[in-house]
């Protein structure tokens, strides 16, 4: 038997990157999963592709920072599937500057997105798992949320989730609901492809494996933090980026 045999889940931002890896894992793993995110053509593509594994997959188009919109998906899914089992929480944007040029702008659009659109998603789905005694919560954050240069903004949304994913683990660890955060590394996406030669070759050269992180091996720890496996994890923060912040 598949690991997520008949499992209920939502990824956002599943239209590229790490989040269509992500939601095609999960399917691969025997999960129906809701896609979503802000392209429908590029949803749909995700959709279709689940499908042809056998799984049920329905492309929504949602943004996550508009809080009616985040539960309009939670909501859909319960009524469409009747349960909700696994969220992952993976859309997210950059808006990278120095912070004596950062804009009000650049800074509100990333902690509406990341931040604020992770709690939205979240608390959404609290409700629900509260009540089913059962679920899976998995955010991505970031190694970024460390501190990295350009990234103020980037950096404490993704130091905010951390906190959000602490403080909900232990909210909802009676009620059997698990909330794990997972920080990539430096991985080979939309996001990253326009970063200049000489800052790849740079970040490149800080990692002890010694390559950048394929969509592939995120996807994997969120499979295992999703599973029955990881029925004991909660609160934690797992690092996936080849040793990045060792
Ligand atoms: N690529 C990396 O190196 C890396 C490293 C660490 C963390 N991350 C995080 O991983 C996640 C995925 O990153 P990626 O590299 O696949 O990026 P990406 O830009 O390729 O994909 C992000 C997805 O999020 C969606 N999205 C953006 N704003 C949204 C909104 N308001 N509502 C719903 N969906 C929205 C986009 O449409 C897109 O499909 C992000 O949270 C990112 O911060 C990425």
């Amino acid at each position: 038997m598949k690991q997520l045999n008949g499992k209920i889940a939502v990824v956002t931002g599943a239209g590229r990157g790490l989040g269509k890896e992500i939601a095609l894992r999960l399917a691969e793993a025997g999960a129906h999963v809701v896609v979503s995110g802000l392209r429908f053509d590029s949803l749909e593509v995700t959709a279709k592709n689940l499908q042809a594994l056998g799984r049920k997959s329905v492309p929504l188009e949602i943004d996550i920072a508009k809080r009616e919109e985040a539960h309009k998906l939670i909501n859909f899914t319960l009524q469409e599937f009747g349960r909700l089992d696994i969220l992952v929480n993976n859309a997210g944007i950059n808006r990278d500057a120095m912070l004596h040029k950062m804009t009000i702008e650049e800074w509100n659009e990333v902690i509406a997105v990341n931040l604020t659109g992770t709690f939205n998603t979240l608390q959404a789905a609290a409700i629900v798992m509260r009540k089913q005694e059962y679920g899976r919560i998995i955010n991505i954050s970031s190694s970024s949320w460390l501190g990295n240069i350009g990234q103020a903004n980037y950096s404490a949304s993704k130091a905010g989730i951390i906190g959000l994913t602490k403080t909900a683990a232990k909210e909802l660890a009676r009620k059997k609901v698990t909330v794990n955060a997972i920080c990539p590394g430096f991985i080979e996406t939309d996001m990253t492809k326009n970063i200049p030669q000489h800052v790849w070759d740079l970040m490149v050269s800080k990692i002890p494996m010694g390559y950048v992180g394929t969509p592939r091996e995120i996807a994997n720890a969120v499979l295992f933090l999703a599973s029955d496996e990881a029925s004991y994890i909660t609160g934690e923060v797992l690092n996936v980026g080849g040793g990045l912040v060792l």
